[in-house]
């Protein structure tokens, strides 16, 4: 969709612009505290742009990525809109399958990513007429067809905007720097793409990326049900 009427030049906040015109009522970026995600909050907030600001506590994040969370909060002024899994569902989970039942199949993990992630999606866009991610495209495999504004038919067809989709993590980290935005401390560990804790560990050098997001999984695998298309 998005190629129809943006030029190839479109810069994030003219990114931004254009999907929270087109969507034509509220949109909120969807916030796991990323480096992608807190420039696109420092754009929209240098840009003047109405965008909302919602977080998944999926109940296993690092404290390091609620410590962003904070920092956040208290340099814009920001009000995030955060979001639990259903208590009962993770409740049966744990009971049935203890804390770790992700790392003994595939489809244990899609469980918990479907009841932590997931759901509690669904109702995050509920009411929205847009979402906006950090998502971009050299982050592999799973993320190559995308588009920076698209419907989201998994989601009731409302808008699915992705500013940073051309980006490199080389100009996201830059600007990161030359704007002195908070950083998850743990990048200063080895970890380059942070999910929750236990799914999650430092790259090598030389390493993809995501190769630290549910390293026992095939690259094709590394998506949690939040992107579904
Ligand atoms: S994931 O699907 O593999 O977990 P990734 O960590 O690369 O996703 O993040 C991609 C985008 O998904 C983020 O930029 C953000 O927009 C959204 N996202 C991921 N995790 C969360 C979360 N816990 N809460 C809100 N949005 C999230
Ligand atoms: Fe569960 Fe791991 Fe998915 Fe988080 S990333 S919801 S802990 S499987």
């Amino acid at each position: 969709m998005q190629q129809n009427f943006l030029p190839d030049t479109a810069t994030p906040a003219d990114i931004l612009r254009a999907g929270l015109a087109a969507a034509r009522g509220p949109v909120s970026l969807a916030c796991s505290f990323s480096p992608e995600d807190v420039v696109i909050i420092d754009i929209a907030h240098g840009a003047g742009l109405d965008l909302g600001v919602f977080a998944i506590d999926t109940g296993r994040l690092n404290e390091e990525t609620y410590e962003v969370s904070e920092a956040l909060a208290e340099r814009y002024r920001l009000k995030i809109d955060w979001y639990f899994p259903n208590h009962t569902d993770v409740e049966g989970l744990e009971r049935e399958k203890g804390l770790f039942s992700f790392r003994e199949s595939l489809e244990n993990r899609h469980e918990c990513c479907r009841i932590r992630k997931v759901e509690p999606l669904s109702r995050a866009l509920s009411g929205l007429a847009g979402w906006v991610t950090g998502m971009r495209r050299t982050q592999g495999v799973t993320r190559n067809g995308l588009s920076a504004i698209d419907r989201d038919e998994v989601n009731g067809g409302i808008l699915k905007i992705n500013p940073l989709l051309e980006w490199t993590e080389e100009q996201v980290l830059d600007y990161a720097k030359e704007h002195r935005l908070p950083m998850n401390r743990l990048f200063t560990q080895g970890y380059r793409s942070i999910g929750c804790a236990p799914c999650t560990r430092a790259v090598k050098p030389g390493e993809d990326a995501r190769a630290g997001r549910w390293w026992w999984e095939n690259a094709e695998q590394k998506e949690c049900g939040l992107h579904r298309r």
